[in-house]
């Protein structure tokens, strides 16, 4: 079947911080490629909101540079750009005071009655003051909802006092909290793998399978944003949130459909059955790392208390958490989590280790039976490879070879691979929340990661110094390898 792109209605996006960083990188050109695909329709427009004095020619200006710098050239067509330019207008509020509201208000007048998406793209210590503006300006219409970014809090207790406040304005169903991990193209295919084939699902637990690894590796580092990351670290800034959201697309039962609240409990279901990690188990079953100096991209890089101001913190950069699942599907399967910054490469992969055949029939000549694995690979060149056992072809008798089956499909369908944030952006506009977390999912979240934070600061539990570059501090490579195990390099 060939793709099919369905127009949505004309909305109003309203993006907050949309001369920042996200704005830049991510939603402009998001928008833009959605608009390239004929899914936007007229008269719809794309508002920045932020606290510096711009004119929608600035603004424009400004996305200009943001297409140009993140598109690829042969897709910025003369024409199309302009159209898209001419879609942007600008206010300037703020947050904190009455100033620009009525101007945003009367901007939005013109398009009354269209969907009206409020993104949040600024820092949780605003989502309050905004969140009431936009109640106490009566921006908020029956085609209204406010998207908001992580962080979603620092722990449980913030998280709520968070969520109470955009709920005390909004209702939960207009509330779309984006994980884009969640709008990943490959792991759309695991829930495709999971539930649109046969093959797979009654394999899918403790009886078949050994072991499970999530590995989201970066090569980058603090990227300027140490101000924000040197508070949050690792825990908080990626497993909190997609490592447990991968977690849960992986370990969830199959939900009765793809609607919202079915997979949203399903998912729930799974983080609530995480067992808990305590002071007295911690330091058995997570490594904090942080990076040193050391190369990365081929060239020499400064290790992470270097890119510091004042040169001295405890932040981790790198977890590795070995977790486990306390129900009937996943009892005795671990689930080994790692993620970190500066790691030698850039590298998400889920991978599943099926239990090894009970018995070998062959001998020992024809060489080692290798259990099967199923390589779900996120980035670069997304993939979803299937390890199997074959027969070396061809004479010489007897031979077994490990092979992957390439499952990866992209190249046979002429189509590009669209950034999550086009997907969730368009999904806010249809109203579809099935790709967004829910409350009580962040709060379960946060709810398991809490103690462990508490125990690493209860057990001063030092973070392991690892070299730039590499696939960080050795005690997490000691953490699998003492349960006779040994962390998937990518082949
Ligand atoms: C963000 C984190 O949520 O995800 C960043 O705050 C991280 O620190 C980023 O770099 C990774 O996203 P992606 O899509 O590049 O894997």
């Amino acid at each position: 079947m060939s793709s099919q792109i369905i127009p949505v209605e004309p909305f109003d996006y309203i993006v907050f911080g949309g001369t920042g960083d996200l704005s830049e990188r991510k939603l402009l050109p998001a928008l833009y490629h959605r608009q390239l695909a004929g899914q936007l329709t007229e008269p719809t427009r794309i508002i920045g909101a932020s606290r510096s004095a711009l004119s929608h020619e600035e603004f424009r200006a400004f996305a200009r540079d943001a297409l140009t710098e993140h598109v690829k050239a042969d897709e910025l067509g003369k024409d199309d750009v302009e159209r898209f330019l001419a879609r942007l207008f600008y206010v300037a509020v703020d947050a904190k005071s009455d100033k620009g509201w009525d101007e945003l208000k009367a901007l939005l007048a013109e398009g009354e009655g269209r969907i009206r998406a409020f993104y949040l793209a600024v820092g949780p210590a605003l989502f309050g003051d905004i969140a009431q503006h936009i109640r106490d300006h009566g921006l908020i219409t029956a085609k209204t909802r406010i998207v908001v970014e992580k962080p979603i809090g620092r722990d449980l207790a913030s998280a709520r006092e968070l969520n109470d406040t955009i709920g005390s304005v909004f209702k939960e169903e207009q509330v779309f909290r984006i994980d884009h991990y969640l709008g990943k193209e490959t792991v759309q295919n695991l829930m495709v793998m999971r539930f649109a084939n046969a093959l797979y699902e009654p394999l899918w637990n403790s009886a078949h399978i050994d072991h499970v690894q999530i590995t989201v590796a970066e090569s980058v580092g603090l990227e300027g944003r140490a101000g924000y990351y040197d508070k949050a670290g690792a825990m908080r800034d990626m497993v909190q949130n997609h490592l447990l959201q991968l977690v849960c697309l992986v370990a969830m039962e199959p939900p009765s459909s793809m609607d919202a609240e079915a997979v949203r409990d399903e998912k729930l279901k799974v983080l609530r059955s995480l067992k808990p990690i305590t002071a007295a188990n911690v330091e058995q079953v997570t490594v904090r790392g942080q990076y040193r100096a050391g190369a990365s991209a081929g060239g020499p890089v400064k290790g992470y208390l270097e890119e510091l101001d004042d040169g001295a913190s405890d932040t981790e950069t790198f977890v590795a958490i070995k977790a486990e699942i306390a129900n009937w599907r996943w009892a005795g399967v671990p689930f080994y989590l790692r993620t970190g910054k500066r790691m030698a490469e850039r590298v998400s992969e889920i991978v599943i280790t099926f239990k090894p055949i009970p018995h070998s029939v062959f001998d020992e000549s024809a060489g080692r039976v290798i259990a099967n694995q199923l390589v779900i690979r996120l980035q670069p060149d997304e993939a979803v490879k299937q390890w199997i056992m074959i027969k070396d072809p061809g004479p010489g008798g007897m031979r077994l070879r490990h092979v992957p089956l390439d499952m990866t499909f992209a190249e046979n369908f002429d189509v590009r691979n669209p950034d999550a944030y086009e997907r969730l952006l368009l999904d806010v506009i249809r109203n579809n929340q099935t790709l967004f977390m829910r409350r009580d999912e962040v709060e379960a979240a946060w709810k398991w990661v809490d103690p462990i934070l508490k125990a690493w600061e209860a057990n001063a539990q030092a973070v392991q110094g690892y070299t730039a570059g590499t696939s960080g501090p050795s005690q997490a490579i000691a953490l699998i390898e003492r349960d006779g195990r040994t962390w998937h390099e990518r082949r």
